[in-house]
This record gives structure tokens, sequence and C-alpha cells, in this order.
């Protein structure tokens, strides 16, 4: 089932005597971890199927003691013995590395929570599409580097992939999907993230610990360089394409500082409908978790008197080059989205770890996408092969060692 056909559709509740099994790739990350938050609030909804992580060891057992999974994945094989012995007894059911990832999507859970980082997500997420769940998809990359063959994927084995970036959250729930010849177009909102008032020279000198502190969102580190950087909202462009099927030029940003209005949607008599409410993550989480019912969340309550004034802005294109190129990868098409993906992957890294200046960035990914050209892409294959064959190049370009494509 597509994105557009899962309101119309048979995507009925469970009913509540029943838990909904639920398996959560990447649940010691940020959205991770909110979604066990939210599980653990109301325990006998749910049945856990797999757990995975990467590099977090002690918390992925943590939560399987607390929540109990038939299987927990690591995918980093070389943490194995950790997870033995830190969950020795428990009956857990243990495995390790990235197929195993995989294996844990093809687990039979009826919902699974897409929250791997990066382009490693691509396999696992397919796997629980190519099966038919319920997929809340957080890893945007994932559509990113495969996004026409994922949507064809999705239709083909009627699977149904409800949004948890907050902003296609909002689109969702505001998108007319049975009147979508009248959509004229999508905007979506960006905070401008931490660097929108600051001036090129502090940009250039900007130090890991500025670029990740997010004006108003907590979350892992990759998205919030990618927010510092804008690239988040060119990745977030191409995501809106692929889930709501509308053409890039459909797609447009608009600078909102205050992140309360998550994203909009004009139609063609000028009617622009918003979706509005508090930066938590906890929100379009559960949203997904229980669609197509609402239930309760911890979040706070928008107090409008409160947040006083709502501002909006054109991005700044000079500021922010990665909007631009990411609007360029998107209309090139082929593997032009997915070299750039795997340049911005590798650049945010490099970065975090001092390798390069903030300011590289940008510079990394264009000359990426140039030396890869806009070959076709036809299967998943290509779309790793062309993830592989960037992150080697861009690796020898950063002078060398190691992390060139984890655990692939
Ligand atoms: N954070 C947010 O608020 C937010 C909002 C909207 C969308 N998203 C999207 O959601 C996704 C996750 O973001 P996040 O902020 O939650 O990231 P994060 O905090 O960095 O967490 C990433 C998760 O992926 C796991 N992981 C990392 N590398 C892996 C690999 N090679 N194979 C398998 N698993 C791996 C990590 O495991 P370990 O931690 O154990 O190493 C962790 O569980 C991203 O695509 C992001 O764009 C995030």
């Amino acid at each position: 089932m597509s994105i557009r056909a899962a309101r119309d559709a048979a995507l009925r509740p469970v009913p509540s005597a029943e838990p909904r099994s639920v398996t959560i790739l990447g649940s010691t990350g940020s959205v991770g971890r909110n979604t066990v938050d939210l599980i653990r609030r109301d325990p006998a909804a749910y049945r856990i199927e797999a757990l995975t992580g990467s590099d977090n060891v002690a918390l992925l057992a943590e939560q399987a003691r607390l929540l109990r999974p038939k299987l927990a994945v690591v995918a980093n094989p070389a943490r194995y013995g950790e997870l033995k012995e830190a969950l020795a007894g428990t009956g857990t059911e243990l495995a390790a590395g990235p197929e195993a990832v995989t294996e844990a999507a093809q687990r039979p859970a009826n919902w699974v929570m897409a929250s791997i980082v990066g382009a490693a997500g691509l396999k696992p997420t397919l796997a629980a599409v190519r099966r038919g769940a319920v997929i809340g998809l957080a890893n945007k990359e994932t559509l990113v580097c495969a996004g026409a063959l994922m949507m064809g994927e999705v239709k083909r084995h009627k699977a149904t992939l409800l949004p948890v970036d907050s902003e296609h959250s909002a689109i969702f729930q505001v998108f007319e999907t049975e009147r979508r010849e009248s959509v004229d177009r999508i905007i979506l909102t960006a905070s401008g993230g931490p660097f929108r008032t600051v001036s090129h020279e502090v940009m250039a000198n900007a130090t890991p610990a500025q670029a990740v502190k997010h004006p108003n969102w907590s979350m892992g580190a990759k998205i919030s360089i990618d927010s510092a950087t804008m690239m988040n909202k060119g990745l977030e462009i191409i995501e809106a394409r692929w889930l709501f099927d509308v053409t890039p030029d459909q797609v447009q940003v608009v600078v909102h500082p205050q992140s309360i209005v998550h994203s909009m949607v004009e139609y063609v008599d000028g009617c622009v409908l918003a979706q509005l409410g508090v930066a938590d993550m906890g929100i379009p989480i559960l949203y997904a978790l229980t669609y197509p019912e609402r239930r309760p969340t911890p979040a706070p309550r928008l107090d409008l008197p409160r947040v006083g004034t709502l501002t909006f802005f054109e991005p700044d294109p000079v500021k922010f080059p990665c909007l631009r190129l990411a609007r360029a990868a998107l209309e090139a098409g082929g593997a032009a989205p997915i070299a750039l993906n795997a340049a911005n992957e590798l650049a945010n890294a490099a970065f975090l770890d001092r390798r390069i200046r903030f300011v590289d960035i940008p510079q990394l990914i264009e000359r990426a996408v140039e030396a890869d050209g806009p070959g076709a892409i036809t299967s998943i294959e290509d779309c790793i092969e062309v993830d592989a064959r960037t992150r080697r190049r861009v690796e020898t370009w950063l002078g060398g060692s190691g992390g060139v494509s984890r655990w692939k």
C-alpha cells in the first residue's frame, strides 16, 4: 500500500486487546530511544519482536532487559561478545552483523520503526517493505538513495510507509490524498539550524560542538550537523518527492526558526493547510506508532500566546549550498542522490572528527556528485555499488584510513 493509499484503505487499528508486535531498527539512537520510551508508557499495547543497535551495547542490553524482545542484534560484529555477556540468561536470542540486522527486519513484526541512521538503513528497511510491514520511516536516507525503487517495492508488497520526520508527518496529516490533483505545492519548514544568523566567517571556523547544538530539536549527531548545513532539508526535499509522489518543483522550503509549523500543503485555490505543535519528536513517532488512532503523549502542549510570533524567511542559497546540491541531485536522478548522500555521510563524519572544516562539507559533496556522474540505477545492488564507490573516492580525498563503509 502506498503512503497515499494508507489513509483510505485497510490499515485498521490493531484492537486494543491485541498487542501490536514491533521491531525497532536502531533502538539505541535518538529516534529509537524515543520510541522505546513511548512503548514503555503503554507496555500492554506492544510485544517486541526485535531490537537492533550498532555500538551502544550497554543501552541495547538495558532496552532488551526492559522490553524482553525475542531478538536483539548488534550491527557491529566486534561487539557481539559484550552483548552475549550482558544478556546471558535472559532467553533473548542474540545475533550480530549487518545481515543479522536485515534478518531482524524480516521477522514477523507488524510494525517496524526504521530509525537506523544513513544508508546502512537501506537493506533492513527494504527487507521490512518486502514482507508488507507497516513501517514508521525515520531513515530518510533510504528514500534519498533509492526513492523510486523503494516506492515500487512498497506498492508491490503492499507495505505502508508512515513518515516519522516531523515535516513529513505534518504533510501526511494535511495532504488530501483523495484530492491530490488539487495539491499545488508542499512547503517544508526548516529551523535554519544553529548558523542561521551567523556570518560566513563564524561558520568557516565552527566547531562540531557549535554545529551539533540545534536550537529547537534534540537529535543524533549526524542529523544535527545536517541541520546546520541544511543538507537535512535537502534530503527532506528528496524524501517528500518520493513519499508524496510530487514533482521536485512542487516541494519548496521556507525557514521558520520557531519550529512550530511543521510543514504545509498549498492547494490550487490558494488554501494552505498546516500542522502545528511543539518541537517534540515523541508526537510524530507516536502518531506513526498508533496510526490511525491518536493517543496522548507526554509532550508539552502548544501555547500559542506564549510563543507569540511565528516568522518565515526564504533560505539563503549562498550560505547553505547543500540545499542547491540536493535539489540538483534529485533533478539529475540516477546515481546522483546516492553519491550526494554517501559523500554527505562521510563529510559530516569527517567534520565531527575535526578532519575538515564546516564549510568544506558542501565542497566535498559537490565534487563527489560530479565525479560519479548521473549513471542509471536499476536495482538496489546498483545503489549499494554507487554508495560504496563514492565512499571509497571521498575517503581517498580525505586522505585515508578507516570508516569507508561500516559493516558492509
Ligand atoms: N533524531 C531525530 O529527532 C530525527 C528526526 C527526524 C528524522 N530522523 C532520522 O532518523 C534516523 C535516525 O536518526 P537519529 O538521530 O536517531 O540517529 P542516531 O541517534 O545517530 O541513531 C542511529 C541509530 O542507528 C544505529 N546505527 C548506526 N550505524 C549503524 C549501522 N552501520 N548499522 C546498523 N545500525 C546502525 C545506531 O546504533 P548505536 O547508537 O548503537 O551505534 C543507532 O541505533 C536518521 O535517518 C535521521 O535523519 C531523526
